[in-house]
């Protein structure tokens, strides 16, 4: 049925204006009380396959390790919506200090025949100030695991990053079940210079102690999201100071603005009249879990990771599972594959665990780059 509505209509439309109305009709269900309870006990996965996925991260019970990566609900507008489909936590944003309107339109492509988008939204979203006012009214519908991923206000200079994203993180983070530092999007200039470890250890140090004077009673788990454009020995670096830092999660990988090697079929002429931006989708994903797998055989158990980039099946998200990942996103798959996404996800992967030697999902938690670090 999605892949008919999606090849009649969807694919027709501008994307952007595709993903306004597709996101008005999921929060529309979830505001009708029995539509929503219907919709969401027909997407969820059965007992047994709860108790399967059931899932432990960063210091927080979670119905399973699938969620949506940042950049789909921005100001925080549809989280019942989405968890009603099934996403075991959604991360909100990027939200940045001060309200911002991103960059022109058009600026979001899809690669149809490569099953990927490229987007160069360039964070438009409220800010943190109104967004925090909306996750502070919030009644939840349904029980949600929220990360709120915060980010640098364009207009400020990369000396001021640090004061940019700890005045989000003050507004934020007591509305956050976790915390990320976005230093990885490609669509704010400059931003991606502070994934360098002297850049980055003032940034995550300021926002650890302004999440702490905001949240003196708990500690909101804090993790920062990469791209996978770092050459190894920055990958090496981040993980280094994840561990020095005490930082709870790293998130791997952002887009990337690399458009060859990634055995692209989509033609030349069409990538090029696309322009800049970040790429995700299948095209992503061995370069998201080569880099998830280094990380893992750095960090090990130490440091919680979330996998992400061209996760589509439950093959997938197993795959990041075994490379070392406790939980994994996506984005642009749920473009391609429609509401039932999160079913199909959930069904494959507890039958994926049952088939295999582990009695629970933590266990296989990067079995297999154990076994290749072990060798
Ligand atoms: C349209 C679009 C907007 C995005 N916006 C954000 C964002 O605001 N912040 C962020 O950290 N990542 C953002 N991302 C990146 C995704 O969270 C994810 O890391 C990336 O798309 C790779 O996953 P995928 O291949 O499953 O899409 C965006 C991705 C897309 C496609």
């Amino acid at each position: 049925m999605y892949p008919l509505l999606f090849s009649l209509l969807l694919k027709r439309l501008d994307p952007e204006r595709a993903h306004h109305l597709g996101f008005a009709l999921i929060r529309l269900v979830a505001r009708v009380p029995g539509l929503r309870s219907l919709v969401a006990a027909l997407l969820a996965p059965s007992r047994s396959q709860r108790r399967a996925l059931a899932t432990e991260a960063l210091g927080l019970r979670m119905r399973g390790p699938f969620g949506l990566a940042a950049g789909f609900d921005k100001n925080a507008v549809g989280i019942d919506g989405l968890t009603m489909l099934g996403f075991d936590h959604v991360e909100i944003g990027t939200v940045t200090a001060h309200a911002q309107s991103g960059n022109p339109t058009p600026r979001l492509f899809r690669l149809v025949a490569d099953r990927a988008l490229v987007n160069r939204m360039g964070f438009n979203n409220e800010g943190s100030a109104a967004v925090a006012a909306r996750l502070a009214k919030r009644r939840a519908v349904f029980p949600a695991t929220v990360g709120v991923n915060i980010g640098k206000t364009k207009v400020t200079p990369e000396s001021e990053a640090a004061d940019d994203y700890a005045t989000s993180a003050r507004r934020l983070a007591p509305h956050a079940d976790y915390l990320v530092v976005n230093v990885s999007s490609p669509n704010t200039p400059g931003l991606r210079n502070l994934q360098a470890t002297e850049h980055l250890r003032p940034l995550l140090t300021a926002v650890r102690s302004a999440a702490d004077a905001a949240v003196p009673d708990r500690r909101v788990p804090l993790l920062v999201k990469i791209a996978p454009d770092l050459a190894d020995e920055d990958v090496d670096a981040v993980a280094d100071l994840a561990v020095e830092l005490g930082l709870d999660g790293i998130i791997a990988t952002n887009t990337t603005i690399a458009r060859d090697g990634l055995g692209l079929t989509t033609d030349r002429a069409e990538i090029e009249a696309v322009g800049a931006g970040g790429l995700s989708g299948a095209p992503l994903k061995e370069r998201s879990l080569e880099v998830l797998r280094r990380l893992y055989a750095r960090v090990g158990d130490r440091v919680t990771l979330i996998g992400v980039g061209g996760v589509r099946t439950a093959d997938d998200v197993w795959e990041r599972v075994l490379a070392g990942a406790t939980l994994v996103q996506g984005y642009s798959a749920f473009v391609y594959e429609g509401p039932l996404w999160c079913r199909r996800v959930h069904r494959g992967l507890a039958a994926r665990l049952a088939a295999s030697p582990y009695a629970t999902l933590a266990e296989a938690v990067g079995a297999d780059t154990r076994k290749v670090t072990s060798r």
